[in-house]
């Protein structure tokens, strides 16, 4: 009976050409794809350095033994997120075992059902999971539009306890920002609580990587920024940062954080290394080679005449070519699966239905010759 169900399901995704299946992703294919962005992921100083802490450590223990508000909690914990609370220039930083999980924790252990929350009809699944456990009340507003912003914010005003702004500093889908200096005006003028969700700019924007909201210089308008280790620190976990009470009010009431086994010592060590790095001249070298990757691929597809969504381009590692359709988009990515290239199609209900997407993610190890080819490659396909 469940399983009839179940197959059924499944089978209506078939239909509709949008089955998700595993694929292996140990290809020899030029990556991108993947959110390694400054390739700390195959870095091998970074691997030797992680290897050598590793054997001075000598770890006592293999894996934590329990939540942090238990047996988990070690000096090693506490100290790297002191350190990440200075890097990210906040307060105070507090693990999670990923970003999903603290997207997810944060807006159910702050709001209450006297409170709403505004969201961008674009953030992540684990936001969205995140505001469906509060009780809170619930608005989206249009994707990075302020005015739509503004307009529900001037309805909502003085109907609920406290209002909070949920969007992203870099929207995983689509590569693209808000509008900083608006965004934080608005919750300024509303005493709304913004709430930043920096999955893909951590260790991307900055001049040391420490964000979107640190390069935009708006880190003190917002009230929690959601960091995550599993992008450009090539390795996985996440933390949030805000001030004392923020954190305090998580350890208390976010039950991804108190319900669940803290990180083993070995991914502290991991962290630790790979914060070093990110805060490293070499790795500043590979965030200016980034930038030059996605300056130079903006420029080549307006040589080429391919359509982007718009004429300047993007400023991000994640770009965008718009198929709307799902046939033909899926068709596109297999071709340059098959020329070598690792890029997938982006179909529904990942996003909306006519929106499906080739999705290019820069690093900073591709050279321009693989950004040639791939475009090359797309402009035949096209035709
Ligand atoms: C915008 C955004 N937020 C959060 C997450 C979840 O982060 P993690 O992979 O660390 O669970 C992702 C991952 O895909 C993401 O793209």
């Amino acid at each position: 009976m469940l399983e009839d169900r179940l197959y059924k399901r499944l089978e209506q995704r078939a239909l509709k050409g949008n089955l998700r299946r595993l694929q292996n992703a140990e290809t020899q294919r030029v990556d991108f794809l993947s959110n390694d962005y400054l390739g700390l992921a195959q870095n091998q100083n970074l691997h030797k350095k992680i290897l050598q802490s590793l054997q001075q450590a000598n770890l006592p223990l293999w894996g934590s033994t329990g939540s942090r508000l238990l047996s988990g909690n070690t000096a090693a914990a506490e100290q790297l997120e002191y350190q990440l609370a200075d890097y990210f220039k906040a307060e105070t930083a507090l693990l999670f075992n990923s970003g999903f999980a603290a997207n997810a924790a944060l807006p159910a252990a702050v709001a209450t059902r006297k409170d709403v929350i505004f969201y961008d009809e674009l953030v992540h699944a684990s936001i969205k999971t995140g505001f469906r456990m509060s009780f809170a009340q619930t608005q989206m507003f249009k994707h990075n539009d302020m005015n739509d912003l503004a307009k529900k914010l001037k309805r909502w005003h003085g109907r609920a306890e406290c209002i909070f702004v949920m969007t992203e500093s870099i929207f995983s889908m689509d590569g693209d920002s808000p509008f900083a200096y608006e965004l934080a005006e608005l919750c300024k003028e509303y005493n709304a609580y913004l709430i930043i969700d920096e999955a893909h700019s951590t260790g991307v924007y900055g001049e040391y990587g420490e964000g979107w909201c640190v390069e935009e210089q708006i880190e003190q308008a917002v009230f929690a920024r959601v960091h995550t280790f599993g992008k450009a620190f090539g390795s996985q976990g996440a933390c949030i940062v805000g001030n004392n009470i923020l954190k305090l009010t998580l350890i208390n009431f976010a039950l991804e954080f108190i319900y669940s086994t803290a990180m083993p010592a070995q991914n502290l060590i991991v962290l630790s290394e790979s914060l070093d790095y990110i805060k490293s001249e070499e790795a500043k070298y590979e965030r200016n080679k980034l930038f030059e990757n996605i300056s130079y691929f903006n420029k080549k597809l307006n040589t080429l005449k391919i359509r982007n969504r718009n004429k300047e381009g993007i400023n991000s590692p994640i770009q965008i070519l718009p198929i709307p359709d799902v046939e033909a988009c899926k068709s596109l990515a297999e071709q340059l699966q098959r020329k070598g290239f690792e890029v997938r199609a982006i179909l529904s209900p990942t996003v909306p239905k006519g929106k499906e997407r080739i999705r290019i993610c820069l690093h900073s190890f591709n050279t321009q010759d693989d950004i040639d080819k791939l475009l090359q490659t797309l402009k035949e396909a096209m035709k």
